[in-house]
């Protein structure tokens, strides 16, 4: 052995030496980069990644807002897409008057008898409420721009709120180029979400709720209510009002309408006083297991996507079952396949009895009619017009809500399985008063 061997600093060491250092080098820079690069993608996915423009109050253009967030924008901007189907859901916007022909004779003397489309994705929320045939049938009022329109809260805060609301639609129509903004539910200052619309304020506040001391996990859920909830326009200034001081099930709506003495329009087979329910999204979710578990609709409907590191929310809204892996299987272990069952079986369970429950309200009809016919007098048919409204009340809570039953389905088979006996009872009552 010589001393070379045994020293350190051979050449061949050296050269080692200098490998390993290049190596560190390499790999503490590495790292350093790594760092920098995480710094900044986590500076990216906060607020302001890039200020490009300074966001004005009053900005509605989502093209905007855009600049600064092009990855939210992007997938904002799909919302345009309406050739999704599924069993039930989709954005194909089909008649529903001709897929299933029941609900011209439920609805009849109402404009939903004329017009009622499958909805679907944001972009659409103006177009589509502007062109109805709706608006035709019946003269609507302004309080119809409260979810169709991004200027709603500025034309608000300008007109007032009574004002708006009983403008008619036609009136307030020139004004209004928006349907769907960020504005709707981000504060451009921090980007925290916020909510825009008084009469959501208005009803949380009636059941005793400070929205201001709400959760961030709450919030993903209550900016949607603004919106996918059932409403009434309360008054001759039309003020439209959400029907929940008594709570949320259709139990509660339906006690709260009962107590005012309403109803949205006369059945013009039957003679009954109606109530139109519409899209009670917030109210049939709030029932339901992934409610009580906090699951909020932003976690299914604008789950995480990825975009190399960063983490931004899909702002394409829309049926989760075009992505069952961002928005269930972040939760969920079973397989795609399987959950996407799951979901039909419910579905397919929900239909049925939706079909059965609206034979059974036509029967009624039916029953009611010929006692009509037959010199039955208002008085004599009272009670089976009252049990005729309030089956036809809780159909209309499921047809209308938008999951066919998923988001809550054992509520949904509830409140169908009341909706048959009504109806039944309503038949049974026609008979019985049927003048011989
Ligand atoms: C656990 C997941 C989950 C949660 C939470 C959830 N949804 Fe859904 N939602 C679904 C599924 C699944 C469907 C059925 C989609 C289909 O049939 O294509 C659906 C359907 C819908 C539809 C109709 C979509 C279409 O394609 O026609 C709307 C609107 C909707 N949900 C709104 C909401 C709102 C508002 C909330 C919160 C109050 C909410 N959802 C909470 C999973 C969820
Ligand atoms: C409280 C909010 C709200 C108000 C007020 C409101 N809408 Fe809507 N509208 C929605 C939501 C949410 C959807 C999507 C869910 C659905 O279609 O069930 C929708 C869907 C629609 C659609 C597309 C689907 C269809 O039904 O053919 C039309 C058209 C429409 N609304 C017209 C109107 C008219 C006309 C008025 C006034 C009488 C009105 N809306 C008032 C929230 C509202
Ligand atoms: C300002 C009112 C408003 C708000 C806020 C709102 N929506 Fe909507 N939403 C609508 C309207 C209106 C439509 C129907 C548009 C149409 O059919 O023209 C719709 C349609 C949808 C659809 C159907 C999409 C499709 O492809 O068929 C889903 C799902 C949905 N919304 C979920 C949500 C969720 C989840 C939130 C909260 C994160 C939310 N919405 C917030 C008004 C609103
Ligand atoms: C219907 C309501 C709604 C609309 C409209 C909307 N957002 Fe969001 N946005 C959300 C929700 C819910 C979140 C999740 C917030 C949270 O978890 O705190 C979110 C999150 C964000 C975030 C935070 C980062 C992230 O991706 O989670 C940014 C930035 C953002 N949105 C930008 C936009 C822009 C830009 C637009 C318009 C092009 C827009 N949003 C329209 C509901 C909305
Ligand atoms: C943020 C988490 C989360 C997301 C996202 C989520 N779920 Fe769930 N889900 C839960 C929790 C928690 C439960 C309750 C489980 C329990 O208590 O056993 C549940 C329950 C269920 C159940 C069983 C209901 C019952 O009564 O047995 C089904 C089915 C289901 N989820 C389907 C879905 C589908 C489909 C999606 C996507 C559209 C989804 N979930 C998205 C958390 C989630």
């Amino acid at each position: 052995m010589t001393s070379s061997d045994r020293s350190p600093w051979t050449r061949r060491n050296i050269g080692l030496l200098i490998i390993a250092f290049i190596v560190g080098a390499g790999i503490m820079g590495g790292i350093a980069a790594l760092l920098l690069s995480i710094q900044e993608r986590k500076v990216e996915a906060q607020q302001y990644p890039l200020k490009v423009v300074e966001i004005s109050k009053n900005e509605l253009d989502p093209a905007v807002w855009g600049r600064n967030f092009p990855r939210e924008y992007d997938s904002f901007l799909k919302t345009s897409t309406d050739t999704i189907t599924t069993t039930y859901g989709g954005s194909v916007p089909y008649s529903k008057l001709e897929r299933d022909p029941a609900l011209v004779r439920l609805y009849a003397g109402y404009p939903f008898s004329v017009d009622y489309n499958e909805e679907r994705g944001h972009y659409y929320a103006l177009i589509d409420q502007k062109k109805t045939k709706r608006q035709e049938v019946v003269k609507q009022p302004g309080a119809c721009a409260n979810c169709h329109a991004a200027e709603a809260p500025q034309l608000i805060a300008e007109m007032g709120w009574e004002n708006f609301n009983h403008t008619p639609y036609k009136e307030l129509q020139d004004r209004l180029h928006t349907g769907t903004s960020c504005a709707d539910c981000h504060d451009p200052e921090t980007m925290n979400l916020r909510i825009t619309r008084p009469a959501f304020i208005n009803a949380m506040t009636a059941r005793g709720i400070d929205l201001n001391q709400a959760t961030r996990q709450e919030m993903r859920t209550y900016v949607c209510a603004q919106c996918h909830v059932e409403y009434y326009f309360q008054g001759d200034n039309k003020v439209l009002t959400f029907p929940w001081s008594q709570g949320l099930t259709i139990d509660d709506i339906d006690a709260y309408y009962e107590k005012i003495g309403f109803k949205d329009w006369t059945h013009q087979e039957n003679g009954a006083p109606m109530i139109k329910i519409q899209h009670p999204e917030f109210e049939m979710w709030s029932t339901g297991i992934h409610a009580r578990s906090g699951v909020s609709c932003a976690d299914c409907h604008m789950p995480y996507i990825r975009d190399g590191a960063i983490k931004v929310s899909d702002h394409w809204v829309r049926s989760p079952l075009t992505n069952i892996n961002q928005a269930c299987q972040t939760c969920h272990r079973e397989s795609e396949q399987e959950l996407k069952d799951r979901v039909i079986s419910i579905q397919d369970r929900t239909a049925e009895l939706l079909r059965r429950t609206e034979a059974a309200l036509l029967d009624a009809s039916d029953a009611i009619m010929a006692a009509q016919k037959a010199g039955a007098s208002d008085a004599d048919l009272a009670t089976a017009r009252q049990d005729y409204r309030r089956g036809s009340m809780r159909w209309d809570f499921v047809s209308s809500e938008n999951s066919m039953g998923f988001h809550s389905p054992q509520e949904a088979a509830r409140v169908l399985a009341t909706a048959i006996d009504l109806a039944r009872q309503a038949q049974l009552e026609a008979q019985r008063v049927m003048p011989h």
